[in-house]
């Protein structure tokens, strides 16, 4: 860990259950959580009002979408407005699950995050490549790419959080190896430096996601370019979820 304050975040993703959720609740609330840490939690749409209700205020919300604009006749969709209106301070934008299920392209997802810190909202900016991509050693290209696309979108990047997420990584099993995490890390700060500037680069906290667990938190909470983390399966379980918030260094 190097820059800024030490960020796990939660995805749940398409899980839970009026009743799963309230059991996660109480276990969050009842775990403790190292101080320096930002916490944060992305519930389903449908259950973040009851999160929001009974979530202690230590940890934040986050939405795992949001629409491209205004709300309207835009049937299916949930606006910023109305995620702000229920507390969200967070929106995940750019998941490896949106890309490549259901087609989201960069620039979409660039207007997404613009509109999103335009109202005050944090961004949760995930990025990654496919296997194929790193097998043919485009990585970088890859994620560069993506960066361009926020870079170009977005009107500031105060309240941006990047996730590097290698898609070949995420509810696999298969985490990266500390070293690949970090190499892509330091090559997407230096992305920044070069690109937006010296300053972004280093106070812009950089994330790891895919298959982050309770045992291999440490390692890769080591690295100078790894910030924090975005998790998925291992977030659904409370008491795992406070081991990796906890793996701050
Ligand atoms: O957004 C987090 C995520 O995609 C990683 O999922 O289940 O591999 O931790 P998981």
């Amino acid at each position: 860990a190097g820059s800024g304050k030490f960020f796990v975040g939660g995805n749940w993703k398409c899980n839970g259950t009026k009743d799963s959720i309230s059991k996660l609740v109480s276990e969050l609330n009842s775990a403790t959580l190292e101080s320096d840490v930002d916490v944060v939690v992305a519930p389903p749409f449908v259950y973040i009002d009851q999160v929001k209700n009974s979530l202690s205020d230590r940890i934040e919300i986050s939405a795992q979408n949001c629409w491209i604009g205004k709300g309207g006749a835009f049937t299916g969709e949930i606006s910023v407005e109305q995620l702000k209106d229920l507390g969200c301070k967070w929106v995940i934008l750019g998941h490896s699950e949106r890309r490549h299920i259901i087609g989201e392209d960069d620039q979409f997802i660039g207007k997404k995050a613009a509109y999103a810190l335009n109202q005050g909202v944090g961004v949760i900016a995930c990025i990654g490549e496919l296997l194929e991509e790193r097998e043919a050693g485009k990585t970088f290209d890859v994620c560069f790419q993506q960066m361009k696309a926020y870079a170009d979108a977005v009107p500031s990047w105060d309240n941006i959080v990047i996730a590097y997420e290698p898609v070949w990584a995420i509810g696999t099993g298969k985490v990266a190896t500390p070293a690949q995490a970090q190499e892509v890390h330091v090559a997407i700060r230096d992305w920044l430096s070069k690109n937006v500037s010296a300053e972004v680069a280093s106070k812009t906290r950089i994330i790891y996601g895919g298959s982050v667990n309770g045992g291999n938190c440490a390692e890769l909470a080591k690295q100078e370019d790894i910030d924090g983390f975005l998790v998925g399966g291992a977030s659904l379980k409370g008491p795992e979820f406070a081991t990796i918030i906890n793996s701050v260094t």
